[in-house]
């Protein structure tokens, strides 16, 4: 079992892919480590490579606005990270082989957080995470539960801001996991 200084360590360093040779950052995570609740993109853009932290840019924006109407914040209770720590060129989906070299960090850190609640945020990370056949307009927002923990997806939020029509599905999922929240770990709204 690792810990986070030392995986930390390891994955600011990191060359297991060739994503490695064109990052400025590598983005590892943030939000408190005692988080219940964790949130899990695809890969960095070009602001969170530029900033060497996730969802920064106007797509994180957009998502920290709407946890914020459900009572979430990343200083206070979630953690939010990636499936690949370093930013694919030109945004394009992650490499399955990229997934696959970097998706030791994100097992460490679910290890070491435990968390209660795990929201994918879009199809990429909910393939990886719920199933290799997730359809995200189909299953958004629906719960599943695997090791003690519970699995859902919402839409990305770069769709949301390419297709707004799709933000009240979002606010109806953002309430169901308000909802899971109270019921599996109320302490996150002590
Ligand atoms: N999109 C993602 O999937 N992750 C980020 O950190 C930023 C944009
Ligand atoms: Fe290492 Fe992951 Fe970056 Fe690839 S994407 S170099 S595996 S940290």
């Amino acid at each position: 079992m690792t810990n986070w200084e030392e995986l930390h360590r390891r994955c600011m360093s990191c060359q297991k892919c060739a994503l490695a040779d064109t990052r400025t950052n590598v983005v590892f995570g943030k939000g408190p480590k005692d988080a219940r609740v964790m949130f899990i993109g695809e890969g960095p853009g070009e602001n969170e490579d530029l900033q060497g932290e996730p969802f920064v840019g106007r797509g994180g924006q957009l998502l920290d606005e709407m946890l914020s109407l459900v009572g979430l914040s990343r200083e206070k209770n979630f953690y939010i990270t990636n499936i690949v720590k370093c930013r694919p060129p030109k945004n394009r989906d992650p490499l399955n082989t990229e997934q696959d070299a970097c998706i030791g960090y994100l097992w460490d850190q679910m290890a070491l957080i435990r968390p209660r609640i795990v929201v994918c945020l879009g199809r990429i990370a909910a393939m990886r995470l719920i199933s290799p056949s997730y359809r995200i307009t189909r299953e958004h927002g629906q719960w599943m539960e695997k090791d003690g923990a519970y699995y859902t997806a919402i839409y990305h939020p770069a769709a949301l801001l390419r297709d707004p029509t799709k933000k009240p599905d979002t606010f109806a999922d953002l309430r169901s996991i308000r909802s899971k929240i109270r019921e599996v770990c109320p302490e996150v709204y002590g």
